[in-house]
């Protein structure tokens, strides 16, 4: 099944009878597959909440406030390097000094494509940090990365970073669609999250890009049972780089 609307988007999502379609679960330990296996992004239950809280517990030791001050610095020192800055500066509040592996581990993180590069990688972060501090890097890095280059070239119309930044959220979703197996029926549902932010019944003119919206109920996100527990730091990281872009510019 295919979900369009924005209604029936946020029923699947705060019902606990659909959960992340299931991961393998044999594979060795340390891989991108044993990683997916252990990580709450792919379980349900009481383990996800389990493994959530442990997520939770170490975002909450960060601040967003020196992260955006973090990223906006870094980018200033090498602005032609800026899609390295989030997760470099996440993974220095994290305790993590080489980020370099986390490109290649989170290429298969979602889409569960195994290959020894990903697996090597996923190692090399094992031996730097704990899991939950791996999930939040490999978490992060494509989303954020893919909020900034888009609200990137709308800030030439747009002055306000924080408001292009929740705009490009609704209408340039960086994660296009999410996934959940249906546990009575067994059938797969894909979430069409573009389509979901752009229901007319929920955002007038919908296709229009307005920065002037203000805060919209957009399922960029996520939401219900599982959402994701990071937007602020998220927020914090993309705008320190687009203030950092935007600054570095200036004669
Ligand atoms: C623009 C950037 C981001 C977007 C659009 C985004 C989006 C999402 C979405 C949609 C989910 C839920 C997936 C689902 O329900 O199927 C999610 C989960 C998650 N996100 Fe984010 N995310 C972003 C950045 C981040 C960052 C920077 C972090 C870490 C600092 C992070 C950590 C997580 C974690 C740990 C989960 C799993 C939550 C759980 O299993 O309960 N995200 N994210």
């Amino acid at each position: 099944m295919h979900i369009t609307r924005h209604a029936e988007a946020l029923a699947v999502l705060a019902d606990p009878r659909y959960v992340p379609p299931p991961v393998r679960q044999d594979a060795p330990e340390g891989t991108l597959a044993w990683l997916r296996a252990h990580v709450s992004r792919f379980s349900s239950g009481a383990e996800h909440a389990e493994r959530r809280r442990r997520v939770v517990e170490r975002l909450a030791a960060l601040d967003p406030v020196r992260l955006r001050a973090a990223a906006k610095a870094a980018t200033l020192e090498r602005p032609g390097e800026w899609r390295a800055v989030p997760t470099r500066v996440l993974g220095a509040a994290l305790g993590v000094a080489d980020t370099t592996p986390v490109a290649a581990a989170a290429a298969g993180y979602l889409s569960g494509e195994e290959s020894p590069q990903a697996d090597a990688a996923v190692a090399a972060l094992l031996d730097q940090t704990d899991l939950p501090a791996v999930t939040l890097l490999l978490q992060g890095h494509a989303a954020t990365e893919a909020l900034i280059a888009g609200a990137l070239p709308r800030l030439a119309e747009h002055d306000d970073v924080e408001a292009v930044l929740r705009e490009t959220l609704r209408h340039d979703p960086p994660l296009k669609v999410t996934r959940r197996l249906d546990l009575h029926s067994g059938e797969e549902v894909t979430l069409d999250l573009v389509a979901a932010n752009r229901d007319p019944d929920v955002f007038p003119d919908p296709g229009r890009f307005d920065p002037a919206r203000g805060e919209t109920p957009h399922l960029t996100f996520g939401a219900g049972v599982r959402p994701c527990p990071a937007p602020a730091y998220a927020l914090a990281l993309a705008a320190g780089v687009l203030e950092g872009l935007r600054e570095g510019e200036r004669p």
